[in-house]
């Protein structure tokens, strides 16, 4: 058939560790409708569905051109009947109608509105929705007890829904920075999550901390919450200590995804540049106001972690993401080493013993995978 003699056919391997992903995605319409099925599913709690779209979407987002022709999906991994069905719709009709119909649904857009408040996941929403809430005005009047992250969540709910920029990350790296070697001087901070894949935009700011003296970063982040707090920095912050250390005796294999680091989630203050033409106004009562009720500054979520140096190249790997990148790394190592990959270690099965690594490079050799740098990793 002539379609099929013009189609271009893509070879593709099946894991996305396998593969290398830019932020260069030839295929966004149809990879934001599946991304938006995936987050559907994920709301609604069935997760298998949804890393089964999270798959598929990936899949398209690797491909060196758009996809025209049902035809050049053949033999591609990852593609169930469900998204097949999804992007025939596309190509034939410009749109999906399950897409439209989900975006048009009160539910999800619910769902969305409440996970959409920091500190709120989908029981929660599901339980609001349940109890007949369907917006944050209803959420406000409803007598609803919120704990102390969503009530920060909700106080900060169009800045936390804002993107944040690479130029804002980097201010916010730099008065950490100013924070870590004030308490410890030597350490280091890497800005790791998207913003180390190359992305423009976040939705937080992830920075990772180390000291090259194993031991010495050991009551790190209670000191540097503590001098971000004293500064005024901090408009909401939740630490938790590093109880990796204090586990049982001996080595135990690393529990895939549960994080036993130092971390401190928190909402920042961040000071918005001044900008050239915009003034400070002296009102008659001596209170400084602003122009156009534009504020001074802005609140950022970001993510903070402390690693020993030894673990540093497995927290460096395991906090850089793309979570499906992640997911497919450990599924990897699993499935086809009999390995265990965590954000703390790498153990090897069959020879009962945890494997070392200075770097990423390192890691993805044990693993038997070529080295793919993080700007190839936005599976
Ligand atoms: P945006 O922030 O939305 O721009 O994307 P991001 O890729 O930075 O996502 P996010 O900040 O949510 O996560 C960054 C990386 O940290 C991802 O690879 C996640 O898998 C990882 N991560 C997030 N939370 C945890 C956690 O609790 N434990 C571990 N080990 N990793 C986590
Ligand atoms: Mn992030
Ligand atoms: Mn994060």
């Amino acid at each position: 058939q002539n379609d099929e003699a013009k189609a271009v056919v893509f070879s593709v391997p099946s894991y996305a560790c396998q593969r290398r992903t830019t932020l260069d995605n030839h295929n966004t319409i149809l990879t934001d409708a599946l991304s938006l099925l995936a987050e559907k599913a994920e709301l609604s709690e069935e997760d298998g569905r949804g890393v089964a779209f999270r798959r598929a979407a990936a899949v398209l987002k690797c491909l060196p051109q758009p996809v025209t022709n049902m035809m050049q999906l053949r033999g591609l991994p990852c593609l169930g009947e469900h998204s097949f069905r999804v992007i025939k719709d596309i190509l034939e009709n410009g749109t999906s109608s399950e897409v439209e119909s989900t975006q048009q649904s009160e539910r999800y857009k619910a769902l969305k509105v409440l996970t959409g408040i920091f500190g709120v996941g989908a029981k929660t929403a599901d339980r609001w929705i349940r109890a007949g809430i369907h917006n944050l005005r209803q959420l406000q009047t409803s007598g609803q007890t919120l704990n102390q992250a969503q009530r920060a969540g909700l106080q900060h709910y169009d800045d936390l829904n804002l993107p944040v920029t690479k130029a804002e990350a980097d201010a916010i790296g730099e008065i950490v920075e100013e924070a870590v070697v004030s308490v410890l001087p030597d350490a280091q901070i890497t800005l790791i999550g998207g913003f180390r894949r190359g992305k423009l935009t976040g939705h937080d700011v992830d920075l990772l901390i180390t000291h090259p003296d194993e031991g010495k970063e050991v009551g790190l982040m209670p000191k540097v919450v503590s001098w971000l707090q004293s500064k005024g920095f901090l408009l909401y912050q939740k630490t938790t200590i590093n109880s990796y250390l204090e586990s049982e005796e001996g080595p135990r294999r690393p529990s895939s995804n549960m994080d036993r680091f130092e971390r401190c989630f928190s909402i920042f203050k961040l000071q918005k540049k001044v900008e050239a033409a915009q003034p400070e106004t002296q009102a008659e009562n001596g209170i400084q106001h602003h122009k156009s009720g534009c504020r001074l500054w802005r609140a950022v979520r970001v993510d903070l972690v402390v690693s020993p140096i030894s673990q540093f190249a497995f927290a460096l790997l395991g906090w850089t993401g793309s979570k499906l990148f992640e997911r497919e790394l450990r599924r990897w190592a699993g499935h086809e080493k009999a390995m265990s990959l965590g954000s703390h270690a790498l153990y090897d099965n069959r020879q009962s013993r945890y494997l070392r690594a200075t770097s990423e490079e390192e890691i993805f050799a044990h693993l038997g995978l070529e080295y793919i740098p993080p700007s190839e990793r936005n599976a």
